[in-house]
């Protein structure tokens, strides 16, 4: 066994990752974060009692040098890196790397291309249905052709508009870390969004009601991100929340300290519970063929999510089945 003196044990303190020296199956060293992670006690003991990953174990314990990534290492659901460099005969270096948060950012990833790509094919699929149907049965009865072509023009909007929510979350994205620079008059925002759902409103046959305070202070924002946050909230309560006549949709902003507090409530048949955490991720739907027949795309919510979490604000949806929504923002004012 070589001897491990003071100046190793300072060279592997001071690493911030957890680190051990295994010296055949022995930890021989362990710094702080490694003591963290497997245990206080854990120098002078079998590796193996630690660490439970089979091919983890067989590079350590072989003290060759190599890199291994895997979940499950030490605990269910933490995927970590691991470096292993051969130090003497039968003693190596091994240091962990916490890869948890890139494993889940590039699953995430994968499970969007993946979502993006079905939610493309199947308007695409229709299209090219109808259009070769289109081209190759000329002696199709005018009324036919009329509806096929419609289809196609729908089924090409709806395209069109998840390209346009995609590009339009990536460019809110790409701006996360630049805080919006305007000051924002919220009693003329909510007009403006008001005056954008006219058309939905009417064919609703819904009923806005709307209590702003006139005394609001300015909100620091962007204007037309804070009118897309609002249209989509006002949008979603008059698709999903407005299906009795006559039913009322509220939009309240009132002044709550340092903050600017905006409520939209609606009278609707409510959320699931279990669907709530759920709905700020792009292209999730609750009522899938609900949304799915008024054009939804799913990524209404996703966009209000990252609009708010530029200015810095918190999003809160309440909702209690058959009685109605209220999704609450609240946004810093500006100082
Ligand atoms: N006020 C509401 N009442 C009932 N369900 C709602 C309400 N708001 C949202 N939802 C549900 O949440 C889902 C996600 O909403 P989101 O706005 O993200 O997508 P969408 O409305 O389907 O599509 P988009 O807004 O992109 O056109 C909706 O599909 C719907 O099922
Ligand atoms: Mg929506």
């Amino acid at each position: 066994m070589a001897l491990l003196g003071e100046n190793e044990r300072a060279l592997v303190a001071a690493l911030d990752e957890p680190a051990l020296i295994v010296e055949g199956s022995i930890v021989r060293l362990a710094n702080a974060a490694a003591r963290q992670l497997l245990g206080e006690r854990i120098e002078g003991r079998d590796v193996r009692l630690a660490i439970r990953h089979p091919q983890a174990l067989e590079l350590i314990l072989a003290h060759r040098s190599g890199e291994l990534e895997a979940t499950g290492i030490v605990e269910p659901g933490r995927s970590w890196r691991l470096a292993i460099r051969r130090l003497w005969s039968d003693a190596a270096l091994v240091r962990m790397t916490d890869r948890t948060d890139a494993v889940s950012a590039e699953k995430m990833r994968v499970d969007f291309v993946a979502n993006a790509s079905h939610e493309l094919r199947t308007p695409l699929s229709t299209v090219l249905g109808y259009a070769e149907t289109l081209a190759d049965e000329t002696d199709l009865p005018p009324d036919t052709r009329a509806n096929f072509g419609r289809t196609i023009r729908d089924e090409a909007r709806r395209m069109l508009r998840i390209i346009e929510d995609l590009m339009s979350l990536s460019r809110i994205e790409a701006d996360r870390f630049v805080a919006p620079g305007g000051r924002v008059d919220i009693e003329e925002v909510v007009a403006a969004a008001v005056a954008n759902a006219g058309h939905l409103r009417d064919r609703a046959s819904c009923e806005f009601r709307m209590s702003i305070n006139p005394a609001l202070s300015s909100v620091r924002g962007d204007r037309a991100q804070l009118i897309q946050l609002l249209d989509n909230l006002i949008s979603n309560a008059v698709r999903y929340g407005c299906d009795k006549p006559g039913s009322a949709i509220e939009i309240e902003a009132r002044q709550d300290g340092g903050w600017v507090q905006l409520n939209v409530s609606d009278h609707g048949p409510g959320i699931p519970r279990e669907h709530l955490p759920r709905l700020t991720e792009r292209f999730y739907r609750a009522d899938e063929a609900r949304s799915r027949e008024s054009g939804g795309t799913g990524l209404g919510l996703a966009i209000v999510k990252h609009i708010i979490e530029r200015h810095r604000g918190s999003l809160d949806i309440r909702s209690t089945l058959g009685v109605g929504t209220t999704v609450t923002v609240l946004l810093p004012v500006a100082t």
